[in-house]
């Protein structure tokens, strides 16, 4: 035997430093070869089992050793990341969500607009009421996913997650018999398929009877199933879970596919994909609206769980047009079936303070199941909402899920009301802090007026500076903030990057052992260099939520120039607020949260601190650098165009990579102007602005 060979059986804990590293090197060259074969040259040597050890026992070096941790380790690369989760994956284009339409009228209301929008073109010019052609497919209640082919080869597969950025669940979804490793036919070169990864009600019954035959904790509902099942990092995990996929969109593709969407759907099938059956072309929304009520009417037949119909305009043509609003295309709406409801007992109501000082009532119940999973808090909303429901504790109320949104309760069943209950007092001070809780005139919400003094104020800003959407922090969960924060070992989110470097605090903690620390170190240092997106989300401001993070962090694009920016916004008459005020998608009220947050010295304190404590802002990447000579250009649009509307031009502007302000000032590049234009020509004829009629802005967003 030789030396290495020696070294390769040893026992993690006995091996030297020495020992160690050069194991390390070893496991990084042999995991990157299987990798490649697997993934690039589908033709895997070792079988999964004996791939996942040598990524365990990598995986298992660096936790006793977390100096040693390479810079090739596999653990850092895309494809596994065991203990961090998974690599991360951009998507070529972003993964889209939907609008929600709860009733026929809201469907017919979008198609209205649809039409509206697309009036200046034909058949709607002729005809506003001209019928639509929409694909109609069920909303399968799993977890979307998108596969990657490159030469008709799957190669890459990830989970959407926040829609730019999923997780790389390659391995894993090759392991689904519904996700084909070659493509049947002629397909582009490069193509990438998008659809839902989901699990029947049958195999989810018998998964969780197994589970709970094995002792293992049980799945909700089929869809946290799945969504488990795909998110293991262990693939062949994943392989013995009876998951399957529908495809049902496209992302990249290097030509086209169809001029249709019913006729990309019918390649894919050809290309060996599995399109869900219930598909149906309608030539007109009436037809699309009858496919609804029969599907309701069938919902527990089909054997998985959809939570309504998507219906999605089948040219492709009328979809370019129409484009994307921030996260949903404009083309496609999903029609929810009504939510589940349930009946319970109110036991009491609890006041949860929100970092912004928000006294939000929660309403704690009898658990009880409503759409498949078990429910035991609901939101009350705000006190206006108690008192219009007159929701009283002992009281038997209905309760409402539907999809992801949190439970509410829907109203009080006054008839079977016990004796004795009293109308709910709302507190007037903060549970929390003692301090005042007062209501602005004209606000719902009653806030604590404790700021930084409030300990409930402080833990939900750093929960939210940790979460998902924010800093994604894994590892550094809710208990934890609550109890680095009580003991002051974590006062301030600088602190957290501290005590990444700086761990004393935690050796001998109670619950933290030398590899927790270990993972934790690694989890913050792994998220120091952060997008100026996420950074301004994870600042929580009111009202700034991820959508208009990245929309201030694409206007603004550095931090220094956004922090400079809202400072300089403090003066409302001046320059800096005007040109916040006229982005589009930030109203006055948001630009005033913006600018008190900023105004307050202790916030830019916590900014400071930050960068003091090496944490690093980048630049946003644009969304698609688009080549176009009007990228990156602030354009503004008025008057009446005769060959788009209004809001196409916009959405068309957007599309080419300008920003589209709604007001003009001295950083406005062109104003485009059509017929009968106001006062906004005006200013940008005083100011020197470059002025387009609407022929040369049809040449310039290359339309002829
Ligand atoms: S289309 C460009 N079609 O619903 C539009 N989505 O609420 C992309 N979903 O994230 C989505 N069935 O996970 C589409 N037939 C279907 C769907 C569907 C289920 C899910 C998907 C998406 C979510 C949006």
């Amino acid at each position: 035997m030789t030396n290495d060979d020696a070294t390769r059986r040893r026992a993690v804990e006995d091996l030297t430093i020495e020992e160690a590293a050069a194991e390390l090197e070893r496991l990084a060259g042999e995991i990157a070869y299987h990798d490649q074969r697997y993934h690039q040259e589908d033709a895997p040597e070792i079988s999964d089992a004996a791939y996942d050890a040598l990524q365990r026992r990598n995986k298992a070096i660096e936790a006793r050793f977390p100096d040693l941790v390479r810079e090739d380790s596999p653990s850092r690369r895309v494809g596994a990341a065991p203990g961090q989760g998974f690599g991360k994956v951009r998507h070529a284009r972003p993964m889209l969500s939907l609008e929600n339409a709860f009733s026929d009228e809201d469907v017919i209301a979008f198609f209205t607009s649809i039409r509206q929008f697309l009036r200046k073109d034909e058949p709607f010019k002729s005809d506003p009421d001209a019928p639509i052609a929409v694909v109609a497919e069920p909303k399968i209640d799993g977890l979307s996913a998108t596969l990657r082919y490159e030469d008709g080869r799957f190669v890459l597969g990830a989970t959407r997650g926040d829609g730019e950025v999923g997780e790389d669940v390659t391995a894993n979804l090759r392991t689904l018999k519904d996700v084909p490793h070659r493509l049947a036919g002629d397909a582009p070169a490069v193509l990438e398929v998008r659809g839902e990864v989901y699990m029947t009600r049958d195999d989810f019954l018998a998964l969780n009877a197994a589970r709970q035959a094995a002792g293992e904790p049980v799945f909700a509902n089929p869809r946290n199933s799945a969504a488990g099942s795909l998110r293991q990092l262990d693939p062949a995990v994943t392989a013995s879970r009876p998951l399957r996929f529908f495809a049902y969109a496209w992302g990249e593709t290097s030509a086209r596919i169809a001029d249709s969407h019913w006729g990309v759907l019918e390649r894919m099938r050809a290309w060996g994909f599995q399109v869900n059956p219930e598909t149906h072309r309608c030539a007109a929304i009436e037809e699309a609206l009858e496919r609804h009520r029969d599907l309701g009417r069938r919902r527990a037949e089909l054997g998985y769980d959809i939570d309504g119909v998507v219906y999605k305009v089948d040219s492709l043509a009328f979809q370019e047009r129409l484009g994307f609003v921030t996260r949903a295309p404009r083309w496609a709406i999903a029609h929810k079936f009504p939510a589940e409801q349930a009946e319970t007992t109110l036991r009491g109501i609890t006041i949860q303070v929100g970092r912004t000082g928000a006294l939000t009532p929660v309403a704690e119940l009898e658990p009880v199941t409503v759409g498949g999973v078990v429910v035991s808090r609901a939101t009350l909303h705000n006190e206006d909402e108690i008192q219009r429901k007159d929701v009283r504790v002992g009281d038997r109320v209905v309760l409402q899920r539907a999809g992801d949104v949190i439970p509410q309760i829907v109203s009080v069943i006054l008839d079977r009301r016990p004796e004795g209950t009293q109308p709910f007092a709302f507190p007037t001070v903060c549970p929390a802090c003692g301090s005042h809780a007062v209501r602005e005139p004209g606000e719902v919400a009653r806030r604590c007026t404790g700021g930084l003094i409030c300990p409930a104020q402080a833990v939900e800003r750093l929960r939210h500076f940790v979460s998902r959407d924010a800093f994604d922090i894994e590892g550094l969960g809710e208990k934890h903030i609550a109890a680095f924060w009580a003991d002051g070992i974590v006062r301030s989110p600088a602190d957290i990057f501290r005590l990444a470097e700086e761990p004393a605090p935690l050796v001998g903690r109670e619950g933290w052992k030398e590899t927790s620390i270990a993972n934790l170190q690694r989890a913050v240092r792994a998220r120091r260099t952060i997008g100026l997106d996420r950074f301004i989300y994870a600042l929580g401001i009111r009202q700034i939520g991820e959508a208009t993070a990245r929309l201030l962090a694409r206007n603004y694009e550095t931090l220094e120039a956004f922090r400079a920016a809202m400072v300089a916004a403090a003066d409302e008459t001046g320059e800096a607020f005007h040109d916040l005020d006229s982005i589009t998608g930030i109203g006055t009220s948001m630009a005033r949260d913006l600018v008190q947050f900023f105004a307050e010295p202790h916030n830019l304190e916590v900014i400071d601190d930050l960068l003091a404590a090496g944490v690093r802002v980048t630049a946003v990447e644009a969304p698609q650098r688009v080549a176009s000579p009007i990228a990156g250009k602030t354009v503004v649009i008025t008057g009446e165009l005769e060959r788009m509307t209004r809001r196409e031009a916009k959405a068309r502007a957007e599309a080419l990579g300008a920003k589209v302000a709604e007001s003009v000032s001295k950083k406005t590049d062109f104003v485009v102007v059509g017929a009968s234009p106001g006062s906004k020509a005006t200013k940008a004829r005083e100011l020197g602005i470059r002025i387009l009629d609407e022929a040369e802005w049809l040449a310039l967003a290359g339309e002829n």
